[in-house]
């Protein structure tokens, strides 16, 4: 549902109140991205991500999974959809928490989508309409740090963690803790589109994406290095694509590389 107007004023009754409303441009793309419409036949990335762990999990335990940098929620309502027992989502942003824990709690969320200028089209998106509402008692929410991780966050039959190693602070430091919180034989998948930058991550964390002694390392190898001693690469990395929209008219299509690592 939406409908499009200028940011509404102060005092006049006749514009929606602005405060209902999550009006943070990038909340609301992810906002957007989660629960809103496709975009140029892209599937829903969160929700392609839950399929292939889920379709991963056949045969094995659905106790517990974590969804970690889950910013607003999605996959980790379809992880519960399709069977796991209890899912925690963490993420580090308040906002993103903030959003999460609303839509758990309340089975809806509301934002202001920028789409021109200060022309904003308002949306309300709802669990039930994405027949996810029945699930929600077992989904929880928490602002927490992957890279540092409190204790109680432990023994998960599945750790997904979706777009999130290239916005981590110290990626190097997430991957060489996360078995401790993984069950033997659980799995960890990771998506990446390996864009690293410094103003997320130092050079020096960087996973991969450099030359070395005159040679390229791309992440994957580094994955590899960082992940050997506690995992076992299960199948060949495979490519999702996802789609977030910044504006009517300005979309960003990129390409994660999904891999899987189970652990020993
Ligand atoms: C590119 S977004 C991906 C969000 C979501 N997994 C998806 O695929 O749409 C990266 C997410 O990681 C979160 N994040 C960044 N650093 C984090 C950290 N140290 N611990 C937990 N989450 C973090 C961000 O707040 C953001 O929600």
């Amino acid at each position: 549902m939406s409908d499009f107007t200028t940011i509404p004023n102060e005092g006049d009754p006749e514009q929606k109140p602005r405060d209902q409303y999550e009006t943070d441009a990038l909340a609301a793309q992810y906002c957007d991205a989660h629960y809103g419409a496709e975009h140029f036949g892209v599937p829903n990335f969160p929700a392609a991500c839950a399929r292939i762990c889920l379709d991963l999990m056949a045969g094995r335990k659905k106790g517990r999974a974590l969804d970690l940098g889950c910013a607003v929620g999605r996959a980790a309502f379809e992880l519960a959809r399709g069977g796991f027992e209890r899912v925690t989502g963490l993420d580090f942003s308040a906002r993103f928490f903030r959003l999460a824990a609303r839509m758990q709690g309340e089975g809806h969320l509301r934002y202001a989508f920028p789409e021109e200028g200060e022309i904003l089209s308002f949306h309300e998106i709802a669990l039930a309409g994405l027949g996810l509402d029945g699930i929600r008692g077992r989904v929880e929410f928490f602002r927490a740090d992957a890279c540092n991780l409190p204790e109680k966050f432990t023994g998960y039959d599945l750790v997904l963690a979706a777009n999130l190693i290239d916005r981590l602070y110290s990626p190097r430091r997430f991957l060489s803790t996360i078995h401790e919180r993984i069950n033997p034989g659980g799995l960890l998948v990771i998506t990446s589109p390996y864009t690293w930058l410094e103003e997320f991550t130092r050079r020096e964390e960087w996973l991969g994406g450099y030359k070395a002694a005159g040679e390229n390392v791309t992440t994957l190898d580094g994955l590899k290095e960082a992940l050997a001693s506690h995992f076992r690469q299960l199948g060949e990395p495979r490519d999702i694509p996802f789609v977030i929209r910044e504006t009517r008219r300005k979309f960003q299509h990129s390409i994660a590389e999904l891999t899987v690592w189970e652990r020993l």
